[in-house]
């Protein structure tokens, strides 16, 4: 045992902060493998976490970061052995669980995942749990059946991590796709991923009525509060939106107007302790179904040392797409 490089959240007096220091690997949390960490990525999850906006760090101290691709060292976890590829989203680590902005993590076997076939470790992390998210979301849509000849899709939050593989995910499934943005000048971006339109974000983020004209079938909203409460209001009859996401807020000013008058399902998308089955296939659905020359025009890359001033910018709505952390 030694020591490894670390972004480590302490809590004082003063409140919590940040450093990049050496971690003692005796102090890593109980598990049954020891990973060797290789990518890992920032959500908005990471932002909240790596700022103390929002209390998401349970335990102090804490190696922020929610999700990591990286090679096995260490398993006693009977479907993992040294060399294996994995892959890791959710389960609290980077909350209550010493996380991935590190060169070295100790998890629960149960809680990974073998890196699809078709993916390498820094494409698993340039889709992350934002893509991975997105991808639960377009299952929900399709589990609840609505398909692409119903009507238009809108995607909120279109130009962050989400919104991007969501776009770039419908687009390939044959859907009218309207992304829905606050940046002016991401509208080449999104139809780069495949939008056929572009919305502005403030047409939606202000009250609105209880009913609107029916413009989508379907919807994926990662922003939350009203903009969500307006989605629903613009829903076509027996639509369905999938919500993820806060990014305006966590309120949702809405009435059951949408729901009991035409017929609209609300349905709710947990990526954190999505049971093994399901996360499996999302997985195998995003090496299958994602344009991956589109993960990569989404993609920047950071090397771990940079990741501690990019908590700011992606709370403030200024990461375009999806950013890999290069730890190895
Ligand atoms: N439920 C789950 O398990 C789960 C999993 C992953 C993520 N999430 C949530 O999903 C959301 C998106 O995550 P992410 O990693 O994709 O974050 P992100 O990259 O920051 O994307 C969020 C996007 O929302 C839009 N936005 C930001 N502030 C806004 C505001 N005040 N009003 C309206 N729109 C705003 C921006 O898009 P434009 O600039 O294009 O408008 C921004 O790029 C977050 O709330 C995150 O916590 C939930």
């Amino acid at each position: 045992m030694g020591t490894f490089k670390a972004w480590v959240v302490e809590k004082g007096e003063a409140g919590q902060s940040l450093a990049f220091r050496d971690f003692d690997e005796a102090d890593l949390m109980d598990g049954d493998v020891t990973v060797r960490v290789t990518h890992s990525t920032l959500n908005y999850k990471d932002g909240l976490a790596l700022t103390g906006t929002s209390p998401v760090v349970r335990r102090f101290p804490m190696i922020p970061g929610i999700d990591f691709s990286g090679i096995v060292e260490r398993s006693d976890h009977p479907e993992y052995k040294p060399g294996d590829a994995v892959v890791l989203t959710g389960w609290g680590v980077g909350e209550t669980h010493l996380g991935a902005y590190a060169q070295r993590a100790r998890v629960k076997g149960d809680w990974l995942v073998p890196l699809p076939q078709g993916l390498t470790p820094e494409q698993a992390m340039a889709i992350g749990t934002a893509g991975y998210t997105a991808m639960l979301c377009c299952m929900a849509l399709d589990a609840h059946g609505v398909k692409p000849d119903h009507g238009p899709v809108i995607v909120t939050g279109a130009s962050g991590g989400v919104g991007s593989v969501a776009v770039a995910l419908l687009a390939r499934a044959g859907w009218h796709v309207i992304a829905s943005t606050g940046r002016d000048g991401e509208a080449d971006y999104l139809k780069g991923l495949g939008a056929a339109e572009i919305l502005d974000r403030a047409e939606l983020s202000k009250p609105g009525k209880p009913l609107g004209k029916e413009r989508w079938a379907a919807g994926i909203d990662a922003v939350g509060s009203t903009t969500l409460a307006n989605v629903l209001a613009q829903t076509r009859a027996d639509g369905v939106v999938a919500a993820c996401g806060l990014a305006q807020g966590m309120d949702l000013p809405t009435s059951v107007a949408p729901f009991i008058l035409r017929g609209v399902s609300l349905l709710g998308i947990n990526s954190v302790t999505t049971p093994q089955p399901k996360r499996r296939e999302a997985w195998v659905r995003l090496a299958r179904d994602l344009d991956l020359a589109k993960l990569a025009t989404m993609t920047n890359r950071v090397r771990l040392e940079e990741v501690g001033r990019l908590g700011e910018a992606i709370l403030a709505g200024k990461v375009r797409g999806r950013i890999v952390v290069e730890v190895a």
